[in-house]
């Protein structure tokens, strides 16, 4: 199974892809997860990237390209994986396009999660991470089994730093604007899959595997 997440910020594209990686046996890539692992352990990509990141703005394509395409030629990539948060961008979208061609392989689905703004801002101020394995969780809809720690990994889970409601709005502007246009460019090819989110988050997991008859 190769398949990209699309949603906006704070959708349940992490959730979900986690309980989809597993139902699969394929590599979950996020490439949110991959800049902040990169900001947490200071490398200069990291420091390039958080720039963008605290204003709510996207990573320049040609560092999240490069990131993608070395991602996607590692071995556990060869049958199947789930881009979480990528492609972001037409550009980002006609990059993967010919990375997949010269891989000799194609995209098998786009789900698409759609939430409303308001229901977005009432998730993230509520969302804490665990800053060890990335997994999400949330105050009231799916607080970690001690309230407090990693169910995985047990060390304390934190809010991300761009879970602030300003820059949030600013990551909606920027979703509206730069990756809402590939719910056409990807429903033009025939891969288009949308799953309402707005449901409790085990619903929604019901209706995706549904919707893709797993
Ligand atoms: P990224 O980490 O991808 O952030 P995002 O797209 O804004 O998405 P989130 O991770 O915030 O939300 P999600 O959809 O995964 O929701 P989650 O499952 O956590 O990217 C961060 C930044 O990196 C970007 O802003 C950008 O700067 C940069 N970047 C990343 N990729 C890039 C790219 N390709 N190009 C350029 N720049 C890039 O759920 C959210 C919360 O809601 C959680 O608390 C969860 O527990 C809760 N929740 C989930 N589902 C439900 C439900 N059904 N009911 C109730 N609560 C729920
Ligand atoms: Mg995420
Ligand atoms: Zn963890």
């Amino acid at each position: 199974m190769r398949m990209i997440m699309l949603g906006a910020p704070g959708a349940g594209k992490g959730t979900q892809a986690v309980k989809l990686a597993e139902k699969y046996n394929i590599p979950q890539i996020s490439t949110g997860d991959i800049f902040r692992s990169n900001i947490k352990n200071g490398t200069e990509l990291g420091k390039k990237a958080k720039e963008y990141i605290d204003k709510g703005m996207l990573v320049p394509d040609e560092i999240t390209i490069g990131i993608v395409k070395d991602r996607l030629q590692q071995t556990d990539c060869k049958n199947g994986f789930i881009l979480d948060g990528f492609p972001r961008t037409i550009p980002q979208a006609e990059y993967l396009d010919d990375a997949l061609e010269s891989m000799g392989v194609k995209l098998d689905v786009v789900l698409n999660i759609g939430v409303d703004d308001s229901e977005i801002i009432k998730r993230m101020s509520g969302r804490r991470v665990c800053p060890k394995c990335g997994l999400s969780y949330h105050t009231i809809f799916n607080p970690p089994k001690d309230a407090v720690n990693c169910d995985v990994c047990k060390v304390q889970v934190i809010q991300r730093e761009d879970d602030r409601e300003e820059t949030v709005i600013s990551r909606l502007k920027t979703y509206h604007s730069q990756t809402e246009p590939l719910i056409n460019y990807y429903g033009g090819k025939g891969l288009l899959l949308t799953v309402e989110g707005r449901d409790k988050i085990d619903e929604t997991t019901k209706a995706i595997f549904k919707a893709l008859g797993v």
